[in-house]
């Protein structure tokens, strides 16, 4: 069991955070925000596990391991799937592991099409809006659970 590791999940276009749409996005890039996250997640006690994958069926597979291993809790950006896999829903109400859903962005100061969030719908919480610093948010809620 991994209870103190926490599941960071990225999709589809989070590996090109710092020169994708920077002015959206910010100029770090997903391995800059993992550092950051491994520093502050070692002085809470916890461990976090950062992965990305361009493939909905991956982050779904995560998501199952993530219980599976026992892990506290799962931070997931599932970028555009967001707003389009009910099975990612699904997958976040299949699992016990609390999910915090995290944007970069505020989807809803956005276009219309990033209101909806099929992850928001199933996810216990969300934080959004902040950059990178929307991560280490998360990552202090998921401490507090
Ligand atoms: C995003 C917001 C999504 O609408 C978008 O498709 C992304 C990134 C964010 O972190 O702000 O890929 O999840």
């Amino acid at each position: 069991m991994a209870e103190n590791m926490i599941y960071v999940l990225n999709g589809p276009n989070l590996n090109l955070l710092g020169t994708r749409e920077p002015a959206i996005y910010g100029s770090d890039t997903l391995d800059d925000i993992a550092g950051r996250l491994e520093d502050r997640a070692s002085a809470l006690g916890l461990e976090v596990d950062v992965r990305q994958s361009n493939h909905e069926g991956h982050l779904v597979d995560w998501l199952h391991e993530a219980q599976a291993e026992g892990a506290k809790a799962v931070l997931l950006n599932a970028g555009a799937y967001t707003h389009t896999s009910i099975a990612l829903h699904d997958a976040i109400k299949a699992i016990r592991t609390p999910v915090i859903e995290v944007h970069l962005s505020n989807p809803h100061t956005r276009e219309e099409f990033r209101h909806l969030s099929y992850v928001g719908q199933a996810a216990k919480g969300t934080i959004a809006g902040f950059g990178a610093l929307s991560y280490l948010l998360a990552l202090e809620a998921a401490a507090a659970l």
